[in-house]
């Protein structure tokens, strides 16, 4: 356990205002004048689920001036709270208490970018959408991409280790990531922002902060492999009578499109209404979505247009033709603009989720074969409690990443209560350790989910967290409360 930790001082923001310009600093503690209203979007996370009280926020402009913040609140023992774009889903990107907010949206530059070899260099503010427009003229894409990319920060992406819409294709980002640059709790600076593909010169450093969730350090620039740019993408939304054809439909459909096979996402039919009803995407029609219990989305990305239609032709015909058709219908987009729009159908869960009520996220990787049962488990159990109807909890769904056995599992209520919290915790957990899966697939572990860790977790993985915790943060003063109990 670690010493408790110190409150900001009117002394420690005097001693920031040396460090940063005066627009970098937010304080409602003299000598600036800033209101608590103001400090609101850092406090409150996107979901409106979780809450800090932080007093101060910094928005250092260099990687020195991250540094010289972190010595001083190594110093004083105050708690420091990474925050990049706030976009996350887990409570980890704002304080449990009052710590400091280290905003990276000031070191937004990219360093370097080489187009042989397509490695990009660039602050940790930078913002995803803006790092894909900036590659996009060299024939590029970023190997990454999710629903948050037009606020996300690549710090973020790689504090998280986000999955995300491509990971299927690119990998995870300890894959795609070649190097970062971190400020280590007491402001050492740490270069390991190399540009090699290979550099096997022992402990691979930089693989502990992906994915640390700000527990370790501050990421401050990160070294990135971004592939060439397809030359053709299309996609097709594929309706289907029954849930059960989902894992057969991607058996043929990997053996079918084999190496331009891009995504394979899932909505299941609540979700797909939900998408609709809050204006994600077009509608398909109706005799489309007739009879349909889930959606399956397949996005090809090759580098010939006639080749990848002619595939894709093909594969609808197998779907189609087949004794017993694994699909009722499939729409497949004739333009960019409706490509754009059967992704929004699944990309635009998420904000659809948000703008029907307020939104239990689970996060987890389960077998494919059991997502559905996983869903239909959860319904029944929340209808046995008493507490499937109009004032607690209005919809069950699922979604996701079918490719990486990744199910999001959403639960909408009308408010976040703690009778729906007791239903469905430890439930849930319970659930996914019976089937050794994980119960945080891609969003992390953030503040929601410390208590359990232990689902996935084993002791001995657990003690060896806490010393590495303890190795690189000897006073507990990074993201403290996230990750680790
Ligand atoms: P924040 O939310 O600000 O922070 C997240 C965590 O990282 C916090 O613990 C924070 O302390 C830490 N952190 C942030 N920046 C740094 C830094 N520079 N150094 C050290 N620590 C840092 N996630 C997925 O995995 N896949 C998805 O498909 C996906 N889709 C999403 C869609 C929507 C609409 C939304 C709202 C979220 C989605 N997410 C997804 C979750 C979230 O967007 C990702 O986790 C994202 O990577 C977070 O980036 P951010 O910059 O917003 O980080
Ligand atoms: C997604 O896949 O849409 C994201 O992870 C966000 C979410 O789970 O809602
Ligand atoms: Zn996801």
């Amino acid at each position: 356990a670690f010493a408790p930790l110190n409150s900001v001082t009117e002394s420690d923001i005097t001693h920031f205002a040396t460090i940063l310009s005066p627009s970098s600093l937010l304080s409602t503690l003299s000598p600036t004048s800033t209101s608590p209203e103001e400090l609101d979007q850092f406090n409150n996370d996107w979901m409106g689920r979780f809450r800090g009280n932080s007093t101060t926020v910094v928005k250092p402009k260099t990687t020195q001036e991250v540094s010289e913040i972190l010595k001083r609140c190594y110093e004083k023992r105050i708690g420091v709270v990474p925050q990049g774009g706030n976009t996350g889903l887990v409570g980890g990107s704002v304080p449990v208490n009052d710590e400091v907010i280290l905003s990276l949206a000031n070191m937004n530059k990219v360093r370097s970018f080489d187009p042989v070899s397509g490695i990009l260099v660039a602050d940790a503010g930078c913002i995803l959408q803006s790092l894909t427009d900036y590659v996009a003229p060299h024939n590029h894409i970023m190997p990454i991409d999710l629903g948050a990319k037009g606020s996300c920060q690549i710090g973020g992406n790689v504090a998280t280790n986000a999955g995300g819409l491509r990971l299927l294709r690119y990998g995870s980002l300890h894959g795609t990531v070649l190097g970062l640059e971190v400020v280590l709790p007491d402001g050492t600076i740490l270069d390991q922002l190399t540009t090699l593909r290979k550099d096997n010169t022992g402990y691979d450093l930089k693989q502990l902060f992906i994915g640390a969730e700000g527990t370790l350090g501050v990421i401050t620039a990160v070294s990135i492999l971004t592939p060439p740019a397809p030359q053709a993408s299309n996609n097709v939304i594929l309706a289907l009578p029954s849930f059960d054809k989902v894992l057969p439909l991607y058996q043929v459909v990997k053996q079918q499109l084999s190496e331009i096979l891009s995504a394979f996402e899932f909505i299941d039919r609540t979700a797909y209404d939900l998408a609709v009803k809050h204006g994600q995407g077009r509608a398909l029609s109706d005799e489309d979505v007739e009879g349909a219990e889930c959606f399956v989305l397949v996005e090809t990305s090759g580098g010939r247009r006639e080749h990848d239609e002619e595939k894709l032709s093909h594969l609808l015909e197998t779907l189609f033709e087949a004794d017993k058709p694994l699909i009722n219908t499939g729409v497949l987009s004739q333009s960019p603009a409706q490509f754009s729009s059967l992704w929004a159908l699944r990309e635009g869960v998420t904000e659809a989720v948000s703008k029907e009520g307020k939104a239990y996220k689970y996060d987890i990787s389960v077998p494919l074969s059991s997502f559905k049962d996983v869903v239909d488990g959860t319904r029944e159990h929340l209808h046995s409690r008493g507490l499937l109807h109009d004032k607690a909890v209005k919809h069950v769904l699922g979604y996701g990443h079918v490719g990486d056995g990744n199910l999001h599992l959403n639960i909408v209520a009308d408010a976040y209560l703690p009778e729906i919290e007791d239903a469905l915790e430890p439930y849930i957990y319970q659930v996914v350790a019976s089937h050794r899966g994980s119960i945080s697939a891609e969003h992390g572990i953030g503040a929601m989910k410390t208590h359990a860790l232990h689902y996935s977790k084993d002791k001995v993985s657990i003690g060896l967290m806490k010393k590495i915790k303890e190795m690189f943060d000897p006073r507990g003063i990074m993201n403290p409360g996230k990750v680790l109990e």
